[in-house]
């Protein structure tokens, strides 16, 4: 039986968004329902409703979130009715080159749940990334579900699901960050914060925190840095050089996504350092670099796409992490609010007064 949940939706381009009934139908072959128990507001959902993603109105926003499941349908074996977990959106196929070649985190036939999503009038919804979490239930491919352990807090577990796992895996999976490392995030929002919190976890010596903005930069000694640069005021790339013995750092991580902070990631790190990038560009910017500097210096210039994670590997031992007191999480929550607040969460995002804000259920 379809059932009637309330919902997050974006109308049309650049209207704010509303709270509304949507109907979600039992879970075909391969699908899940999920109830929500907590979803984070991701500055991806902004960019849904501002039509920066793409014209699909209206949208089903939310997109880092954890639940409960609710019904599954024909063929699910990943999970069962009563299973706490986190969502994901990159459901692998399996079967396609990367999945094959054991790369699954390049994986190109991600997929989604088949059925759609509708307004009680029938029109279909995009539900962002494929999930859709502002919503009291939602409709996703089974693939999409990581069971956790069910002592972790929803609003907490419901972070892995995007931009924290983006900004550990960035740290850990796609920078590689060993003992003893130095490394610099550039960028200390959610994202950037996490890559710090990664770096610590896996043992980084010094880890030199650089924003423009000095809230992002306590925020950033909370999580784990050692060392903070003001980048308004500070060349972040003398800086990092002279934190580092003039070699630059062993890894550096962009969590920007703008010219000015690729160009300081390239400078910052040693010669043969890794640059990580996280931060995501928009398709009109460019960046300059004499070819004899990118020939000229070693390492490696990465970028990492939803931290390189693995959701079944990576999700459920980052909560065992949180749960041994290993890895504080919680530290990005922000605030909790309810359905009705994801407006005004937009609003304090935008602002850059959270790292967090979650709805709860
Ligand atoms: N130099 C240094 N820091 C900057 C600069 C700059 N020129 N411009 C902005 N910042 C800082 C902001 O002050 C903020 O702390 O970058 C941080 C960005 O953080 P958030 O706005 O919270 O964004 P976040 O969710 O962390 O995402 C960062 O990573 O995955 C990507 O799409 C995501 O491109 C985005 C980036
Ligand atoms: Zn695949
Ligand atoms: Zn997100």
């Amino acid at each position: 039986m379809a059932q009637q949940v309330k919902a997050v939706i974006a109308r049309a381009k650049g209207a704010p968004v509303e709270v509304t009934t949507i109907v979600v139908p039992d879970p075909g072959p391969g699908e899940a329902v999920v109830r929500i128990q907590a979803c984070g507001v991701c500055h991806t959902d902004l960019h849904y409703r501002e039509g920066g993603i793409n014209d699909e109105f209206p949208f089903l926003l939310g997109h880092e979130a954890a639940g409960i499941v609710e019904s599954v349908g024909e063929g699910v074996t990943e999970v069962a009715p009563g299973d706490f977990v986190v969502l994901n959106w990159r459901a692998v196929c399996g079967q396609c080159r990367a999945c094959k070649r054991g790369r699954p985190q390049y994986c190109f036939a991600t997929h989604n749940a088949k059925q759609k999503m509708t307004l009680l009038d029938g029109t279909e919804l995009s539900p962002a990334l494929g999930i859709g979490a502002f919503a009291e239930k939602t409709l996703v491919a089974a693939g999409q579900c990581t069971k956790v352990d069910g002592a972790a807090e929803p609003a907490v577990a419901g972070l892995l699901g995007c931009g924290v796992m983006a900004g550990l895996g960035a740290a850990i999976n796609t920078g590689n960050v060993g003992r003893g490392d130095t490394v610099a995030v550039i960028g200390c929002g959610g994202v950037g914060g996490a890559a710090v919190m990664g770096s610590r976890l896996a043992g980084a010596s010094r880890i030199i925190a650089v924003d423009i903005d000095d809230r992002k930069l306590e925020t950033a000694v909370r999580l784990g840095a050692t060392h903070t640069v003001n980048s308004r005021t500070t060349d972040p790339v003398e800086a990092i050089r002279e934190l580092t013995g003039g070699n630059g750092a062993d890894v550096v991580v962009e969590a920007v996504g703008r010219p000015e902070t690729y160009r300081q990631a390239f400078y910052a790190r040693d010669l043969a350092g890794t640059v990580v990038l996280v931060g995501v560009p928009t398709p009109e910017m460019t960046l300059e670099l004499p070819l004899l500097d990118v020939f000229g210096r070693g390492g490696a210039l990465k970028s990492s796409w939803y931290g390189d994670c693995l959701p079944s590997r990576d999700f459920p031992m980052l909560i065992d992490l949180h749960l041994q007191g290993r890895l504080d999480l919680a530290a990005f929550v922000t605030e909790t609010i309810e359905l009705g607040g994801v407006e005004q969460a937009f609003e304090r995002m935008h602002h850059g007064d959270v790292l967090r804000s979650v709805v709860v259920f």
